[in-house]
């Protein structure tokens, strides 16, 4: 007992020298949370090294006493003991509480990366929305310019003029082939705006196609050739459309713009892909305004 007291002093001696020699700094510097730390672990030490000498010395002397149950395993018995009150109310106790974590703590605490992120994009939208409130069409035109550099120049270029028609040349309104291919084939591509769609084969003879694709393409100049007085029904006669009937097929406006990122475009030239829920309302007549811009 003695040598193991004295043993466990020699440790203890050691342990404080060590963390001394490691962290001895924290009692110089002048704050006391720092000393407090220091205190603590010494004590931790202290208090370690005499709680192990209890036991071990515990495990050389003590004598085994109470009463044995009947069962014998291989000839090792059992003590019949009372279960230790602490034991038990900690078993009780971790009960409860699995139980409170299972159905109330866990399913309404738990962090939710979604969650946060739903919540972050919520914010960030209503500080956006406030933020441009009523831009000036400067300002729109800067952040279509900015949004479509992101965005849409992937495919439509920087210039927007297409990249060598993999992608409409949005610095004019429409292309004669495209026209052609509308007439022959008809299209259905706006099913939110435009739900209708447009028929095809309104005209047959190729001589008025040609005319009014010509006409069309051409951006509406001189005298309108007769057969448009067909598409005149849905697109008017100066071209610009009608809300829920025909889109403006004379220049970009905001709805047409609005109609191919909701609803993406298939047609001739290829497959614009859908926006949807990509873009804020703002930066949708942002784009509009950037892509009129660049007829003027
Ligand atoms: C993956 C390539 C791609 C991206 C990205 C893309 N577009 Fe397009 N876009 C196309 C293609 C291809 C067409 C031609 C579709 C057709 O008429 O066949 C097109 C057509 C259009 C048209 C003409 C629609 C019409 O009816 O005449 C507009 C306007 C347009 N895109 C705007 C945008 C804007 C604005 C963006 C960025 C937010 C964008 N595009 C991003 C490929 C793309
Ligand atoms: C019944 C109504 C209706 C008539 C008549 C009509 N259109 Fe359309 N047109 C539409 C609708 C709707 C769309 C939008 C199609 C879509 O959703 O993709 C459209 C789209 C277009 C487009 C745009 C295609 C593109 O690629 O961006 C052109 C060009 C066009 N029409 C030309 C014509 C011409 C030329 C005529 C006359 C021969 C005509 N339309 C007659 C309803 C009509």
């Amino acid at each position: 007992m003695k040598s193991m007291l004295i043993g466990g002093i020699i440790l203890i001696i050691s342990l404080m020298a060590g963390t001394y020699f490691v962290a001895g700094d924290a009692f110089i510097s002048d704050d006391y949370i720092n000393t407090l730390t220091m205190v603590g672990a010494f004590s931790i030490i202290a208090i370690t090294v005499f709680v192990v000498i209890k036991y071990v010395n515990q495990i050389k002397n003590d004598t085994a006493s109470g009463e044995l149950a009947e069962e014998r395993w291989d000839g090792i018995g059992e003590y019949r003991n009372d279960v230790p009150m602490g034991w038990a109310l900690a078993y009780i106790g971790t009960i409860i509480w699995a139980m409170w974590y299972l159905f109330i703590g866990y399913p309404t605490n738990t962090f939710s990366q979604i969650g946060q992120w739903n919540e972050e994009t919520l914010e960030y939208n209503a500080k956006f929305e406030a933020k441009w409130k009523n831009p000036s069409h400067e300002t729109l035109t800067a952040m279509g310019e900015s949004l479509f550099l992101v965005q849409c120049a992937p495919c439509h270029g920087v210039d927007a003029e297409g990249i060598d028609g993999k992608a409409q040349d949005l610095t004019k309104r429409i292309l004669k082939t495209s026209v052609i291919h509308v007439i022959n084939n008809g299209a259905n591509n706006f099913k939110t705006a435009f739900p209708g769609g447009m028929p095809p084969m309104m005209l047959t003879d190729a001589k008025e196609i040609d005319e009014v694709a010509t006409y069309v393409a051409g951006g509406f100049k001189g005298e309108a050739p007769v057969a448009f007085g067909v598409c005149a029904g849905c697109h008017g006669m100066d071209g610009k459309g009608m809300e829920y009937v025909a889109p403006n097929i004379r220049e970009y406006d905001t709805a047409i713009i609005k109609s191919v990122l909701t609803d993406g475009k298939k047609s001739n030239i290829g497959t614009m892909p859908s926006f949807k829920g990509r873009l804020n309302d703002t930066q949708e007549k942002a784009l509009a305004a950037y892509i009129q811009s660049l007829g003027e």
